[in-house]
C-alpha cells in the first residue's frame, strides 16, 4: 500500500458545490500519483460482446474509489454491476459488491451512474451512495430507470425507487425507450436526467424528473430537444461552475456540426438553474475548428484559474476539451490525455482537484477491458 492508504482526505466534502479549502488550514493534500491505463478488469472470455462498456466512478469522503460499468455476464443468471474498490486513488482495483436487480428479474444491464449523496434526501443521509441504472430484460423488451442505495459505503445496495419507464431498449427513433440516467443534488432536492424516447413529437429527447425525498417523483421537464423528429439529444451529464451556474453537456445527434466531424457533436447549455435547461442556448464545442463527437461527460475542478476548469470527454478522442472561462464557447481547448477513447468515458476530478480520474470501459462493439488513468489537468 506504500502509505497511500493512510492518507487523509482533504476535510471537504466531495459534493457539487465543491470549493478550495483555504490556504493553511485543514489537512494537506493527498498524493495523488499520476499513472495511465492501468487494467482494472479484464472480462473472462465467456463474456458476450462488447464485454464490457460505459464505466462510472465515484469518490466518497475518506478517498476511496467506486468504479462500475455494463457488465456483459454470460446468462443466465441476469446481468448485474459490479462493484470495484480502489484505497489507492485509482492506481489498483478489487472486486467489492455487486447491484444486482431486486424487483424486475430483468437485470441491472445498461448506463450505470454512481453519486454520492452530499446532503441528506428524505431518510438517506449525506454520503449515502446511490446507483442508477437501466434495468432492461434479456431481451431488451422493456426499459426502466431504477435507483439503488447502499449507506455502508458501497458494501450492501438495495433497492430505492424507479424514475421512469419505457418500451423496448432499442435506440431507433419511433421506439419507447428511456436511457442514460444522471443524478445531481440541487439545494434540497435530487434531479434525475435522461434520454426520452417516449414524447411522439421527437424521436429522442432529454428530459429530468425532481425528487425531494428519492421515493415520489415530480412529472418529466425537457431539457432539450429538437425540431426536427429525427434528432437525437442524448447522454446529459451536468456540472456546477464556480459562478454557480450549471453546465449541461450532451450529444447532438443530428446538431448542427461546423466541423463536419460526425452525427453526433458534442453541445452544450448553461443555466443558473439546473432544472431549467430547456430554455439555455444551445452551444457546440469547438476548440478551433475541432468538433467532438458522441457520448460525452463533464466535470468541473477548482482549479486553474480564477474559473477553475471545464473538462469535458468524448468518444471521438483520447483527448479532452477544457475551458477555463466559465464556458465561454470560444475559449475550449483541446488537450492530449494517455487514456485510450471509450463510449463513454468517465471522469472524476480527485480529492486533490489538481488530478483528474479518467476511466474507459472500451467501444460500441469492442473486445473491451476496464482501464483508468490519473493525471495532473493538462491545463495546469
Ligand atoms: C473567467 O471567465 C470569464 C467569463 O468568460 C472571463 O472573462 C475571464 O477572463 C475568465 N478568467 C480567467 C482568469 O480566465
Amino acid at each position: 500500500m506504500r502509505g497511500i492508504a493512510t492518507c487523509l482526505a482533504w476535510a471537504l466534502s466531495i459534493t457539487s458545490t465543491y470549493a478550495a479549502p483555504p490556504a493553511g488550514a485543514g489537512p494537506k493534500k493527498c498524493a495523488v500519483t499520476e499513472f495511465s491505463q492501468q487494467t482494472i478488469f479484464v472480462p473472462p472470455r465467456d463474456y458476450n460482446t462488447p464485454k464490457t462498456l460505459y464505466g462510472r466512478t465515484a469518490q466518497l469522503e475518506d478517498g476511496t474509489l467506486l468504479a462500475t460499468w455494463e457488465n456483459y455476464s454470460p446468462e443466465p443468471p441476469i446481468v448485474h454491476y459490479p462493484i470495484y474498490k480502489s484505497t489507492d486513488k485509482g492506481k489498483t482495483w478489487a472486486q467489492f459488491s455487486t447491484v444486482k436487480d431486486t424487483v424486475n428479474g430483468w437485470g441491472l444491464r445498461y448506463q450505470p451512474f454512481l453519486y454520492v449523496l452530499p446532503r441528506a434526501i428524505g431518510t438517506f443521509k449525506k454520503g449515502t451512495i446511490l446507483c442508477a441504472g437501466n434495468s432492461l430484460p434479456t431481451d431488451l423488451s422493456k426499459t426502466k430507470i431504477d435507483i439503488y442505495a447502499s449507506r455502508d459505503s458501497g458494501k450492501t445496495w438495495t433497492f430505492v425507487s424507479s424514475v421512469a419507464s419505457g418500451g423496448r431498449g432499442i435506440p431507433n427513433n419511433g421506439e419507447t425507450p428511456v436511457w442514460e440516467p444522471f443524478l445531481l443534488v440541487h439545494k434540497n432536492e435530487l434531479i434525475a436526467y435522461y434520454a426520452d424516447q417516449r414524447d411522439p413529437e421527437h424521436g429522442q429527447k432529454l428530459s429530468h424528473q425532481v425528487t425531494s425525498d428519492l421515493v415520489n417523483w415530480g412529472p418529466p421537464v425537457d431539457d432539450a430537444s429538437s425540431a426536427t423528429y429525427d434528432n437525437r439529444p442524448g447522454m446529459t451529464t451536468v456540472a456546477r461552475l464556480r459562478n454557480g451556474d450549471y453546465l449541461m453537456l450532451y450529444e447532438f445527434g443530428g446538431g448542427y456540426n461546423p466541423a463536419n466531424s460526425g452525427w453526433f457533436p458534442v453541445y452544450y447549455k448553461i443555466a443558473a438553474d439546473p432544472r431549467k435547461f430547456d430554455e439555455a442556448e444551445e452551444m457546440v464545442i469547438n476548440a478551433g475548428g475541432v468538433v467532438p463527437t458522441g457520448s460525452p461527460y463533464v466535470v468541473w475542478s477548482p482549479s486553474g484559474g480564477k474559473n477553475g476548469t471545464i473538462v469535458v470527454s468524448a468518444a471521438s478522442h483520447s483527448e479532452v476539451f477544457v475551458n477555463t472561462k466559465a464556458g465561454d464557447k470560444d475559449a475550449w481547448v483541446m488537450h492530449k490525455t494517455p487514456q485510450e477513447s471509450a463510449y463513454t468515458r468517465s471522469l472524476l476530478v480527485m480529492d486533490d482537484p489538481d488530478y483528474l480520474l479518467i476511466l474507459g470501459a472500451g467501444q460500441l462493439g469492442g473486445d473491451n477491458k476496464v482501464t483508468d488513468t490519473v493525471m495532473r489537468l493538462p491545463n495546469l
